[in-house]
């Protein structure tokens, strides 16, 4: 797996969840979005140490989205994006690679062996599909935490962050999509079957592990932007549910293929454009729709409860 990363604290468990699973890690790419790159470069550095995986490369990769101004939701996740959580300074720094061309090459040295996981902004990825438009084909699968299809957004009215920090990468990428090679999470899924009650944040604080507390501690500034922007109690996960259903596809209930596109205007920036006419353009992508809740939450506190390798 590669996992192209805005690490900020929801990013941090999606981490944590891939390095509970079976599979190998080979590289995590990170790009700016919930925070200013070096920022989330350093938080998923500080990530792996923390889990005991200091030797799974980091590449750094795009500072800024294709065509417009950085954006942040350093609002949701706090300035350091990590929920202000005091963490240890990482003992490295990130690779010299830049993370386009290992997105590039690792996938064509491997082909169809590799499965992507982007849990930010398109950026990177649309930057290695300008340079090859093949790319997609030589992953066995790519999964984005992208979109909202329910157009219930968190960072406009119907947008979904990831997806209008960077519309245009965003199309790129669909315009490179199909059903086969490309799924989208999207938040409207998690804001449903990923909600960290008060009952299971209690649950996870219980569990007493190392990775549990930082599980929780990191997320405190998203529990109170949840509360305030959804009047929920309790803050959902959207990147580790796109990562579980990397992982465990069969976690998914109830899935689609359509013709997505991405508007651009200032008014609706971000928005997914889902064309549902028996007129549309062939389907380009899958969208999950419903997730096993209890399989998710399952899979998200046995990774909390592992002790960190040594
Ligand atoms: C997405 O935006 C970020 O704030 C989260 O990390 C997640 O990737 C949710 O819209
Ligand atoms: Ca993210």
């Amino acid at each position: 797996m590669i996992i192209d990363t805005d690490t900020g604290s929801d990013d941090a468990v999606a981490l944590l969840l891939a390095l509970a699973a079976p599979g190998e890690v080979r590289a995590v790419t990170t790009v700016a979005g919930n925070v200013p790159l070096a920022t989330g470069t350093r938080n998923a550095l500080v990530t792996l140490q923390m889990a005991g995986r200091a030797d799974i490369p980091v590449h750094a990769g795009c500072e800024r989205p294709l065509v417009r101004p950085l954006s942040t939701a350093q609002h949701v996740h706090g300035p350091d994006g990590m929920g202000g959580h005091e963490l240890p300074d990482p003992a490295r720094g990130p690779e010299l690679d830049h993370a386009v061309n290992v997105l590039l090459s690792l996938p064509r040295r491997h082909p169809g062996e590799l499965t992507l996981v982007t849990l930010g902004p398109l950026t990177n990825l649309a930057a290695a599909l300008l340079r090859d438009r093949a790319l997609l084909s030589h992953f066995r699968h790519v999964y984005c935490m992208a979109g909202a299809a329910d157009l219930r957004g968190n960072i406009s009215p119907t947008a979904e962050f990831n997806v209008w920090a960077d519309p245009e990468a965003a199309r790129v990428v669909l315009q490179a999509a199909t059903p086969e090679t490309v799924t989208w999470i999207g938040w409207d899924v998690s804001r449903q079957d990923a909600v960290m009650t008060p009952a299971d944040q209690r649950l996870l604080e219980e569990l007493g592990t190392p990775l549990a507390e930082f599980a929780h501690r990191i997320n405190r500034t998203v529990a109170d932007w949840a509360h305030d922007v959804t009047g929920l109690d309790g803050y959902d996960l959207p990147d580790p549910l796109a990562m579980a259903v990397a992982l465990c596809p069969d976690l998914v209930l109830e899935r689609e293929t359509v013709h997505a596109d991405v508007a651009l205007g200032d008014e609706t920036r971000g928005q997914l454009l889902i064309d549902r006419r028996r007129t549309a353009p062939p389907p380009n992508v899958t969208l999950v729709r419903r997730v096993d809740e209890r399989r998710f939450k399952h899979m998200l506190f046995a990774a909390c409860a592992r002790e960190a390798r040594r």
